[in-house]
């Protein structure tokens, strides 16, 4: 089969070109951004001077238990916007909770939607309001550019570091009926202003907070090694990925009181978003999607125990970029080759995956699922990818493989 994987390496170049090509003419709403502690409450005095009457909230009932939410809503009433809240948003949405947001979108006649949570509720939101104004299922946006009809204006409150969703272009959605994972990729689904308020992300227990961190490492070091890539989505990923290798150990151990750590993590986490916005994710979150939909790993998890096999199948071809990121996040003085940087910048995600106690394997994988989710990761990646480094089914399965638990 040599022959078609080498045809498919030369499409794999002119695909990085095309894409390269299209997300630099075709114009990307870039949302309004708050930061800092007072963010929240100038982004709602934002909603309601854009003339939003009736708000759709989308959150995840653990949230609102939290309390989180409380001064928010309050905020909005006194502002006088009317509310919808629904809080059914677990995580990794699936295609029955979009539909019943986007029924109550349309029964209330909401103008917008405001997400507060984490990837999975920001996703949610995205998707809820696009099926709304598009009459659409899920499954008939999956894709790319499928969105037709503008959806109604979408805001977004992060309070994971995080997935970047609140900048993204890229949904995730599971369907309920045979849990696969359904990305809905359209620049209709940037929101239209976003508040970054490290505050909110304070009570992210350790588990969580390493987890998200580790989904901001991959989109930087992804988008960075993308084919796609082009100078502003390098400077973005670079600066994602320097500013997560300095405060991700920080809000790991004290993210409770460290507000520094716990801000710029989220800075990471929407710069992370903006680069893969335009450069794409890779093979990473294409096996990481197929493991998420199969096991319910959590999305962070599954990209930190997957990066370092993917990285080690894509060299020596990414050993340039990766020296260049070492050099950049100040893990070496100048000085050795490519490969020696190439091998500190691995060495570096090791340890911190350790410090994390990220596992080493991915929990409740099945040998038997393997060629499955192999064939599924390899799809998803052909289809939205612009890989450094072309994967056969083989290459895939044994990775996978070598991630199976003792
Ligand atoms: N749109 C994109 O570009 C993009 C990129 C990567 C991942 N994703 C998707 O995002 C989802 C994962 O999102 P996530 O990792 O942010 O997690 P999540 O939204 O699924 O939340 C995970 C858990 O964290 C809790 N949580 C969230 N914020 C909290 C806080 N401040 N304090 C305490 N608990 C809190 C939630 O209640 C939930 O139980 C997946 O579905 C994934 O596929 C989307
Ligand atoms: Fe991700």
């Amino acid at each position: 089969m040599l022959l078609p994987f080498v045809a498919e390496a030369a499409i794999l170049r002119s695909y990085g070109q095309a894409m390269k090509w299209l997300t630099t003419v075709v114009p990307m709403r870039s949302p309004a951004v708050f930061d800092g502690p007072d963010a929240t409450t100038t982004l709602c005095e934002h909603i309601a001077e854009a003339g939003v009457e009736r708000l759709l909230v989308v959150t995840d009932a653990d949230l609102r238990g939290l309390g989180l939410l409380d001064p928010i809503l309050e905020n909005l009433e006194r502002l006088g916007i009317e509310l919808t809240l629904y809080d059914h948003i677990t995580p990794d949405p699936t295609t029955e909770q979009i539909d019943e947001g986007a029924r109550l979108l349309r029964e209330r006649d909401c103008d917008a939607v405001l997400a507060v949570g984490g990837g999975s509720p920001i996703d949610a939101a995205k998707v809820i309001s696009a099926c709304a104004t598009n009459h659409k299922q899920v499954r008939e946006l999956a894709g790319m550019f499928r969105v037709r009809r503008r959806p109604k204006r979408i805001f977004a409150i992060p309070t994971t570091a995080g997935t970047g969703s609140e900048v993204t272009v890229a949904a995730v959605v599971t369907d309920s009926d045979d849990q696969r994972k359904l990305p809905v990729v359209d620049g209709k689904l940037v929101p239209h202003a976003v508040a970054l308020d490290g505050t909110l992300t304070l009570g992210l227990p350790p588990r969580l907070t390493a987890a998200t961190g580790m989904d901001v490492l991959t989109h930087a070091i992804e988008a960075y090694l993308s084919r796609a890539a082009n100078r502003r989505t390098r400077q973005y990923a670079a600066s994602a990925a320097r500013r997560t290798f300095a405060y991700l150990p920080r809000a790991h151990e004290d993210g409770g009181k460290d507000l520094e750590a716990r801000q710029q993590m989220l800075l990471a986490s929407h710069e992370a978003g903006r680069a893969i916005n335009q450069a794409s994710a890779g093979y990473v979150h294409a096996i990481a999607h197929q493991i998420g939909a199969r096991y319910h790993t959590p999305h962070g998890l599954a990209n930190a125990t997957i990066l370092p096999s993917v990285l080690a199948h894509s060299r020596p071809q990414i050993d340039p970029q990766l020296a260049e990121l070492a050099l950049y996040c100040g893990l070496s003085a100048p000085g050795p080759g490519d490969t020696a940087l190439a091998d500190r910048l691995l060495e570096h995600i090791t340890q911190l995956c350790r410090r994390l106690a990220i596992p080493v394997a991915l929990d409740g994988l099945l040998v038997d699922d393997i060629p499955a989710l192999a064939k599924g990761a390899l799809r998803e990646a052909r289809m939205l990818y612009a890989v450094p480094r072309l994967m056969r089914t083989r290459d895939c399965e044994r990775l996978l493989s070598g991630l199976l638990p003792a």
